[in-house]
């Protein structure tokens, strides 16, 4: 899949830009705050429907603007695909594929798949849980159309019930609420286990494949944990539910003591072991980033197996953040599939890649 042309009017601070792009590699250069990331988000918005940055619709118009509009043109499945999104304030937003109105972002998204990697992706060893989650979160919601429902749906509950568990003592009549909200969160975060493990079983054995070859022979495995009453994640969702039922009944007065919502799928993550060391708590910086890199590229792989050609990868600013060996391996890895790699200027990427290159100033995104 490759998306040929993009445009941009209105998005966070382009103006009126537009740009051919290479079905292979293209580099973006620019000095710092003129756009370079805001060009991927572009990309990764018309992809999935929804910014990795952005928490609401608004950030992504221009301050000085009433309407944002992103369209693309691309191939995906061997056809032909316009997409189209027009953001305007205090409105809905608007999205068509080839002319077609879509009503959800979660039909608008799916004709093509991105795989967006940053620098705060090479602390995901390291970094907290929260960053393995979105990980997991951003990469089935476009390999499973449920599972983006089914997290949308969870979210949605967790504020409620997080809403009720802080204000019931001023508001005595929240109370009888929460059993709904806490119904509504087990059966979300049963189907959302369920899923993740499934990812992971596939996920895990990719990402050690990698791991072994990138780093001459380290052992890496990945175990997925979750609520301490569910002993097997693959189970059907049915049966999930009733572990999470228990685990929810078991903690239901510690919530309410503290405030606290403390049984669900918001506080999973992904152990990974090296060398039968927990990473997170041993591996070396060197060792840490190396595992990152792997589970990316394996992410890249999980995506190819599921739609049978590659994903878009979207690279920011990370080669600059990896020694040469590193780049090498990245960049030795990355053909097949069409690629962005955003760079400050002075960089001497754009040569090694013997990609396209573009300039992005104030906004505007130039050949070079
Ligand atoms: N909604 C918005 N309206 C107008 N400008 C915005 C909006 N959101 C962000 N910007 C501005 O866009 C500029 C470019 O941001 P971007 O993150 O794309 O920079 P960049 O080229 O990736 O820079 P760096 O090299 O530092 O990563 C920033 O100065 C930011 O303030
Ligand atoms: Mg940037």
């Amino acid at each position: 899949m490759n998306l040929n042309r993009v445009e941009l009017r209105g998005f966070r601070n382009y103006g009126d830009s537009q740009a051919r792009f290479s079905p292979e590699i293209n580099v973006i250069s620019g000095r710092n705050a003129q756009g370079k990331t805001n060009l991927l988000e572009a990309i990764y918005v018309l992809c999935t429907g929804k910014s990795f940055r952005a928490r609401s619709d608004r950030e992504l118009i221009g301050f000085a603007e009433d309407e944002a509009r992103l369209y693309a043109e691309g191939v995906s499945d061997g056809r032909d695909r316009r997409l189209e999104l027009k953001l305007r304030r205090g409105r809905r937003r608007e999205m068509t594929v080839n002319g077609v109105k879509q009503k959800t972002a979660q039909s608008f998204s799916g004709f093509f798949s991105a795989v967006l990697f940053c620098p705060e992706d090479l602390e995901l060893i390291r970094g907290g849980a929260a960053q393995r989650r979105r990980l997991m979160d951003n990469c089935i919601s476009q390999l499973r159309p449920r599972y983006a429902a089914a997290l949308n749906e969870f979210n949605k509950a967790y504020e409620s019930k997080t809403r009720i568990l802080r204000d019931y003592r001023e508001k005595p009549s929240l109370l009888p609420l929460l059993d709904e909200y806490d119904y509504r969160l087990a059966q979300m975060s049963a189907e959302i286990i369920h899923l993740r493990a499934l990812f992971t079983d596939g996920l895990g054995p990719e990402s050690a494949r990698i791991h072994a070859e990138f780093s001459g022979g380290e052992r890496m495995r990945m175990k997925y944990t979750t609520v301490s009453t569910v002993d097997d994640p693959r189970r059907p969702v049915s049966q999930l539910l009733e572990l999470i039922l228990e685990h929810q009944r078991g903690h239901r007065q510690a919530e309410l003591a503290t405030g606290l919502c403390l049984t669900g799928a918001h506080k999973d993550d992904l152990e990974i072991e090296i060398n039968g060391a927990p990473a997170r708590a041993f591996a070396s910086q060197g060792q840490a980033r190396t595992a990152a890199l792997s589970i990316k590229l394996a992410e890249l792989e999980l995506h190819r197996k599921a739609r049978g050609e590659y994903p878009l990868l979207l690279l920011d600013d990370v080669l600059s953040e990896l020694d040469a060996t590193r780049q090498d391996f990245i960049l030795n890895r990355i053909g097949g599939g069409q690629v962005f790699i955003t760079c400050c200027e002075d960089e001497k990427i754009a040569a090694r890649t013997g990609g396209k290159v573009f300039t992005v100033e104030n906004g505007d995104v130039k050949e070079a």
